[in-house]
């Protein structure tokens, strides 16, 4: 970490707003001084910009700390603020989603279609016995009807979990059983990289071990042929068929609204929950403030995936809440050519991108010649979220792709805190690149030493969040102590140290002598692989789970693209043949063996058969050293290691690139 912090703080250059987009901006300086004279006024003033069918009795009910209960007796409809109220407000034929499916395939939907849609699908759900206080899972690929999806069940107080179409059969049927879902919605598939990928049999393997599931409702997108069950129905004979007639009724602003499964340090993910009143508020005002957002003449398009939070957050949620049209993007950045982002660009004219730095640099490598080649003067704010970016690369997109004129925000946030929290103002904030600068208005963040004490200027140490936000988590699900153990114990009330209640993000970050944040990775054991938190033992468990395999450790290398690359150590069974060819065979077996168990993202860049592990004296995995040898370093100490000539096999295994 030091050596980055040197890196960081050598960074001098700085970019002010540009004049016109400052003069004109959704939120200006004054607003930091607002929300820090009243914090919850200033919340309940952005929370009046949503429409509530009953008024909240109490902004903040923090009586029970950690867990929060924020706009106490108010009620609203989320769908009914993300759709029915443009329609009503005269803005029905206004596009709220562009469309363009992989293979050129496009579709057009306004506000008035976009209520069709989900109030035909909110019928359907009802009629298939879906209602407040069910879960419903969500595993599609990124078609509208994964929005339409979402809508519905919040139109009918269900809970959604939306499950990463990339995601394998135990990732899927795990997280099924653990919300203990009703429905799944899926698709037979979508298409990827050129070509149909099947997601319907997925679904089969795992409802099959789900008795909870009674209906699987299916979109046809690829023609695709698929096996069918009489739990199975198709989106098109029921959806397309139902009345679209269907009235939103009022949820409380503590209800459900969706579980969203993250990785852990520990092997299960964790279900974390969100609720109503709050998210809305937090992410629809995020989304105006951070993006500059102009409904009428802005064309907005986030790279992400639905199955994330940013897809939830600032595709869905945050979007449609502020009437935004916006673009809707099925594939992959490189089909049929690396020219796709900036196409897409051009032909709707985006003005707002939002994207993530391991694209960016991808984009990066690919050339400066093929944005070039395209008239990007359209883009006028640049957003981006998911890891730290490096200076390098934010200079390298706002030169490329913003043409030096269009501001970046780097927005730091987490599937736990459900809205952005560090970030830039666009017509504000004089950016620094590779810094996401300082809190938003309302939000309280720091930087503290390992006791709890706010780290001066030049400092570095970990984040923490010191007052209740409105989209924060509510709770894990099902596990309130794990929620505690995670978040809230590591500083604060929740460790025993003081009255106060410090949320740990678990990132570690240093503040400069302006004070404007520098984040700098996750402190524990996850690894961020292009944008996605993985856990060490989570693949450890994968790797571990195949015939072949005594043990492994598992480590996030440093990778240009990706972020960081997953590198694992594995000890072969001491039956196993590891010579020639059919040692590169197991090797190769490996590395699918974990992308079927976890999912393609979790897949290791790289496998290490090696004789043994280095260990601590109480058994315990020293990660450290095999991050050093895994990134080409000198060791660091090896004092407390069991034995060590271990590391010297190793690192011999891997010089030969054995
Ligand atoms: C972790 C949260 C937020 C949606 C996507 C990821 C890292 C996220 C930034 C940023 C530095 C960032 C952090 C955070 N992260 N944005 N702008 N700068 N780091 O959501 O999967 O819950 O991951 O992503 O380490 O804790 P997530």
């Amino acid at each position: 970490m030091s050596e980055t912090l040197a890196n960081l703080s050598s960074e001098s250059r700085q970019f002010p707003p540009p004049e016109a987009l400052a003069a004109a901006a959704n939120v200006k300086a004054d607003a930091y001084e607002e929300a820090a004279g009243d914090r919850l006024a200033f919340w309940a003033t952005q929370a009046d910009r949503l429409t509530w069918a009953k008024k909240w009795d109490q902004v903040l009910d923090w009586s029970n700390p950690p867990f929060a209960k924020w706009f106490v007796g108010g009620e609203l409809n989320i769908a009914y603020n993300c759709v029915d109220r443009h329609v009503e407000a005269g803005h029905g034929d206004k596009v709220a989603i562009h469309w363009e499916g992989e293979p050129g395939d496009t579709r057009t939907i306004t506000y008035a279609e976009l209520l069709k849609l989900v109030s035909q699908a909110a019928n359907t759900l009802t009629d298939l016995g879906v209602g407040a206080g069910d879960r419903v899972a969500i595993y599609l690929p990124m078609i509208p009807e994964a929005a339409v999806a979402m809508l519905a069940c919040a139109r009918v107080g269900a809970t959604h979990s939306v499950v990463f179409g990339g995601f394998s059969v135990s990732a899927l049927s795990t997280r099924i059983q653990d919300a203990d879902a009703k429905l799944v919605i899926t698709a037979d598939g979508g298409y990827r990289r050129g070509k149909p990928s099947a997601l319907k049999p997925t679904v089969d393997e795992a409802v099959a071990q789900c008795p909870s599931i009674e209906n699987v409702l299916v979109v046809r997108r690829t023609g695709q042929d698929v096996a069918w069950t009489d739990k199975d129905k198709w989106w098109h004979e029921t959806v397309e068929q139902a009345s679209p007639e269907h009235k939103p009724q009022a949820f409380d602003a503590e209800h459900p609204l969706f579980i969203l499964y993250t990785s852990g340090t520990t092997g299960k993910p964790k279900g974390i929950l969100h609720t109503t009143g709050g998210y809305l508020t937090q992410v629809s005002y995020t989304h105006n403030a951070v993006f500059d957002l102009k409904p009428d003449t802005d064309v907005y398009w986030c790279t992400a995936d639905i199955g994330w939070v940013t897809g939830h957050s600032y595709i869905v949620y945050g979007p449609l809440s502020n009437g935004a049209t916006q673009v809707m993007y099925e594939g992959t950045p490189d089909t049929p050519g690396r020219d796709r982002f900036w196409q897409i660009v051009d032909k709707y004219k985006v003005s707002i991108l939002y994207t993530a730095p391991t694209l960016i640099r991808t984009m990066m490598k690919w050339g400066d010649d093929i944005p070039a080649g395209y008239d990007l003067s359209s883009l006028r704010v640049l957003g981006s979220v998911g890891e730290p970016i490096n200076p390098e690369a934010w200079m390298w997109y706002r030169e490329n792709i913003g043409r030096n004129r269009a501001p970046i925000v780097d927005t730091w946030w987490q599937t736990e805190t459900g809205g952005v929290m560090i970030s830039p103002l666009p017509g504000v904030t004089a950016t620094k690149p590779g810094s996401a600068m300082t809190p938003l208005p309302g939000i309280t963040a720091d930087v503290v030493d390992d006791q709890a004490q706010s780290v001066p200027n030049g400092g570095g140490g970990f984040l923490v969040l010191r007052d209740p936000w409105p989209s924060m988590l509510r709770t894990i699900w099902g596990d309130d102590q794990r929620f505690l153990d995670t978040y809230w114990s590591r500083f604060g009330a929740g460790a025993g140290t003081g009255d106060e209640w410090i949320y740990f993000a678990g990132d570690g970050a240093k503040k400069d002598e302006d004070g404007a944040l520098w984040l700098l990775g996750r402190v524990d054991d996850v690894m961020l692989v292009s944008g996605h938190n993985i856990s060490t033992t989570e693949v450890e468990s994968a790797l571990v789970s195949h015939p072949s395999v005594a043990e492994a450790a598992v480590v996030g290398a440093t990778d240009p693209t990706t972020g960081q690359a997953i590198v694992a150590f594995v000890i072969p069974r001491g039956n196993v043949d590891t010579e020639g060819d059919v040692g590169e065979q197991l090797n190769v077996d490996l590395r699918n063996h974990v992308a079927k168990t976890l999912g393609p993202i979790a897949k290791p860049r790289q496998i290490m058969l090696v004789p043994e592990l280095p260990k601590t004296r109480s058994g315990k995995i020293m990660r450290r050293l095999l991050k050093d040898v895994a990134e080409n370093r000198s060791l660091g100490d090896v004092t407390t290691l069991q034995d060590s000539a271990v590391m010297d096999l190793i690192s011999k295994g891997m010089n030969t690139g054995k």
